[in-house]
């Protein structure tokens, strides 16, 4: 028997991203999301208006995209219910944000320089993408949030996630991301069939 029911959330599972951006002083602001979605050589992220990231990426127009691996959830855990944004807005300060400059010390990640854009890499994400915002879409919601269209430059991945004997392929078998279910941390399972998708994609990529 299926419910209708009305969730307040509807996020059913996807990978967590770490967005590196640069402040107006040029010092980092690290955020975690998770309203991330990729197709080609491209990204699209959800993310909300009221973010210090969202007004670095109006205004720098790039950004590094880190993803998290499964052991990094608590470090990512601590990056929860901090902003950039001083003064904190009303909305989040009543949700128990509170603002902090150091996002990097604060969750022992590492600063590393990137090869394209001005934002660092987070060393500790097994992969890391340097990108561009190509455009800022409005996005119906009752919430202020912005659609970011980002294009992706340059991809850097920890080589033991490769698949062997390849310079280019993600090994799925080896790759965790860290997922965030309905504001909940999980991983992957294992793999659960073989997919006739994969084949193709192999033979073409
Ligand atoms: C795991 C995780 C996933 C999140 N996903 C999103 C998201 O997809 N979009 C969003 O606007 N905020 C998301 N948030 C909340 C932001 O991290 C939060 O708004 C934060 O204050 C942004 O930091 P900033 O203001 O310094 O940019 C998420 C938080 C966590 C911990």
């Amino acid at each position: 028997m299926h419910n209708t029911i009305n969730p307040k959330i509807l996020y059913f599972g996807t990978p967590v991203v770490l967005i590196s951006t640069l402040n107006e002083d040029s010092s980092p602001n690290l955020a975690p999301m998770s309203s991330a979605w990729w197709i080609n050589q491209s990204g699209m992220l959800g993310m909300s208006k009221k973010s210090k990231t969202v007004e670095n990426l109006e205004r720098e127009r790039e950004c590094v995209l880190n993803l998290p691996c499964e052991g990094l959830v608590g470090a990512v855990d601590k990056l929860a219910l901090l902003t950039g944004k001083n003064p904190v807005p009303v909305a989040k300060a009543n949700m128990g944000y509170r603002y902090e400059k150091d996002k990097f010390g604060i969750c022992d990640f590492t600063p590393t320089k990137s090869q394209i854009v001005k934002a660092p890499l987070v060393k500790e994400c097994p992969i890391q993408m340097e990108a561009i915002v190509k455009e800022i879409h409005a996005f119906d919601s009752p919430h202020p949030i912005a659609a970011i269209e980002v294009k992706i430059l340059k991809v850097h991945i920890e080589e033991s996630l490769l698949m062997e004997g390849t310079k280019d392929h993600v090994d799925p078998e080896k790759w965790r991301p860290l997922i965030m279910n309905f504001c909940e941390f999980f991983g992957l399972s294992q793999k659960l069939y073989p997919s006739r998708l994969a084949e193709p994609f192999l033979s073409r990529y």
